[in-house]
């Protein structure tokens, strides 16, 4: 298990992380979501010991590796934000390279190419240069370095930022597909929380350098559970109905976008005949409505007052 205890770093006017406590255990996968500039980069800089903590610590099976770094090294790897490969060289080159350097032996090294390249997906493009990969494939052999030394905990910075839909499903199955076969833990840091919402087992939502949020899925929407969010359609706009709607007092949070509109109700309450009166005094008639779960993105507008991404 790794332990984070009251980490925090301070870039000297900047507290990038503030007092931080999270755990992992092996075989799970946890997430930490947050918003540009919440500090999950800073808080994996010190896990993997790139940086050293202002204050706090990190135990593996409860001993420090700030004062021994040496031990987690060899348990972990990290798959960092920017990539980094030699494009000249084939993935089969680049996996030999970054083996060699971590001294790994020849045999055990060639053994373990073969299962990461298949791991990856990547075993069928032998002779291909990296440089002609696509940013997904560049993606997955960025995590296959990271997977060469068999490590317990596999850490990974947004590893989807910047590709396109298909690759980054690619890339989301290659991390479940990781865990199942290899066992291996991971902590998957992402502001887009329908990839944490997938993958993630316990959940960690961090914001201005703080956890505001974490457990399972359904404990941290349970935060929400007293409200649904109900969606809308007319067959055309109306403003009337719009402000019908913002003085009902058993809704709030309403959003009208043309003949979408958006609110929301406290569970178990009957809006319907409401919506159903509202309609036929502004005239004009429901399409459809829905009622929705909370979503991760729902419970951080809710704590904070903003969305995740903007
Ligand atoms: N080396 C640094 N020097 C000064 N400020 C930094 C440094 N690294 C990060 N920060 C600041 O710390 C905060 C958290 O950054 P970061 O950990 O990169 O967040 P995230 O990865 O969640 O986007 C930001 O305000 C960022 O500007
Ligand atoms: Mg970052």
């Amino acid at each position: 298990m790794i332990e984070v205890v009251n980490l925090s770093k301070k870039f000297k006017k900047v507290t990038a992380v503030d007092q931080v406590n999270f755990y992992i255990e092996e075989g799970e996968i946890v997430g930490l979501l947050g918003p540009n500039g919440a500090g999950k980069s800073t808080t994996i800089a010190m896990l993997s010991t790139l940086i050293s903590p202002t204050e706090g610590d990190v135990l593996l099976n409860q001993s420090s590796i700030i004062k021994n770094p040496s031990q987690l090294r060899n348990k972990l790897g990290v798959v960092p934000q920017e990539i980094a490969l030699y494009g000249e060289l084939t993935a089969k080159e680049n996996l030999e390279f970054f083996g060699s350097i971590q001294k790994m032996p020849k045999r055990l090294l060639a053994e373990r190419i073969d299962i990461v390249l298949e791991q990856i997906g990547l075993q069928d493009e032998p002779k291909k240069l990296v440089k002609h990969y696509s940013g997904g494939m560049k993606r997955r052999l960025n995590i296959g370095v990271a997977m060469l030394h068999e490590p317990k905990y596999l850490i990974m910075d947004e590893p989807t930022v910047g590709i396109d839909p298909q690759s980054r499903n690619h890339i989301l199955k290659t991390v479940k597909k990781l865990n199942e076969q290899s066992n291996v833990a991971i902590i998957y840091t992402s502001h887009y929380m329908e990839e944490v919402d997938y993958l993630c087992d316990r959940i960690y939502i961090m914001d201005k350098g703080s956890i505001i949020a974490s457990g399972t899925k359904e404990e941290i929407k349970s935060v929400l559970a007293s409200e649904n969010t109900v969606h809308v359609k007319l067959e055309r706009h109306s403003k009337g109905f719009v402000n019908d709607l913002i003085i009902q007092p058993m809704l709030s949070n309403i959003n009208a976008k043309e003949a979408e509109v958006t609110f929301t109700v406290a569970k178990g309450m009957n809006f319907l005949p409401i919506l159903l009166t509202l309609c036929e005094k502004n005239n004009v008639i429901l399409k459809s409505f829905q009622v929705e779960e909370p979503t991760l993105e729902d419970v951080f507008l809710h704590l904070t007052g903003r969305a995740l991404r903007n």
